[in-house]
């Protein structure tokens, strides 16, 4: 009898801890990843294209974060033009969602349409590209890679593979979209280091809008204008890149051996032409960020501060380390 009465006792004692540990008997609240609870975030999200296998991922990535996270996402895509992007954050402030999250396409422009949305009380993510203005309070944060560095890690690849050699390398560089902050600051961060060494020197610069039939009629085009006086490409992504081999084996040169081929992604298409040592080197921007993305939105609704700007880790791939990689490539 002793015995039962003391069993008796420690399962009331196991169902107090069990109850107050799930909330004391909340039970309105969904939890989620991050230690806040969320509960009923609306998230407008102004995706600006699907112009490449990157951004295919990155739109993957943020929906499925948001489903996982029980986050509403209203999801628009302005199909690379300004102004559908412009509409969509109009459409956002009318729904008057919680949180608007904008991949800029190019940098400038935003700042009446921000405003219109601070005016609304509603806190701005930019995520992937930045943008340019004056007023640091028309959005609460920046989340996504450091392009500038991007295009130095590729110059240094450049740079160690031919320290060897006494010969000028002449560089045909193939950029993303004019005005957009992965085209500006790649160029900066790769121009500005290849061009501290007299033996580089870049024969044209344009621009291929991140597409890759863009990218192989551009090469095209060079390679009428210069042949073979082309040492190496920078192409500002892998898209444009896969385009830009075409066109060199279509000419007749080999793509990696007589052209260098340097890009930006680490697309799991780009990894499998550097095992076929087609492309030398793709510098990682990684897409894959819908988790931090939403554990943002759940921090900024919780009233959480969050750091001006979250940057995400990118790594560089080349022949050493191509096929251990290939395997967990998302995108
Ligand atoms: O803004 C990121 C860039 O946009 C990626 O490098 C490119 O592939 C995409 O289109």
């Amino acid at each position: 009898m002793k015995n039962a009465l003391k069993i008796c006792y420690c399962g009331l004692l196991v169902a107090l801890f069990l109850f107050c540990l799930t909330g004391c008997g909340k039970k309105e609240q969904v939890k989620s990843e991050s230690s806040e609870p969320t509960k009923n975030i609306i998230v407008g999200f102004a995706q600006l294209g699907s112009e490449s296998a990157w951004r295919n991922a990155n739109t993957k990535s943020v929906k499925e974060a948001a489903k996982e996270a029980g986050i509403t996402l209203i999801f628009r895509n302005a199909e690379n033009n300004m102004e559908e992007q412009l509409k969509s954050i109009r459409e956002f402030i009318m729904q008057q969602v919680d949180v608007i999250v904008l991949p800029p396409l190019v940098t400038e422009g935003w700042d009446e349409v921000l405003n219109e949305a601070k005016q609304a009380n509603i806190p701005v993510i930019i995520c992937d590209r930045e943008i340019e203005t004056d007023d640091p309070s028309l959005y609460v944060t920046f989340l996504g890679s450091d392009f500038v560095s991007e295009g130095v890690k590729a110059a240094e690849w450049l740079i160690n593979a031919t320290k060897d050699s006494n010969k000028t390398y002449n560089i045909v560089e193939i950029e993303g979209n004019v005005g957009s902050t992965p085209a500006i600051d790649r160029k900066k961060g790769f121009d500005s280091t290849v061009l501290k060494h007299p033996r580089f020197k870049i024969l044209e610069s344009t621009t291929g809008d991140f597409i890759r039939a863009k990218g192989r009629d551009i090469m095209n085009d060079m390679l009428k204008k210069y042949g073979n006086e082309i040492d190496v490409l920078f192409s500002h992504n892998d898209e444009m890149a896969l385009g830009a081999i075409e066109a060199i084996e279509a000419y007749g040169l080999k793509p990696g051996k007589d052209i260098l081929i340097l890009s930006i992604d680490g697309q799991k298409e780009a990894l499998e032409q550097i095992i076929a040592g087609k492309i030398n080197v793709s510098v990682e921007c990684n897409p894959l960020f819908g988790h931090d993305l939403m554990n943002a939105v759940k921090d900024l609704t919780s009233g959480k501060t969050l750091p001006r700007r979250i940057i995400t880790k990118d790594n560089v791939f080349t022949i050493e380390n191509a096929e251990k990689e290939l395997p967990n490539r998302e995108y």
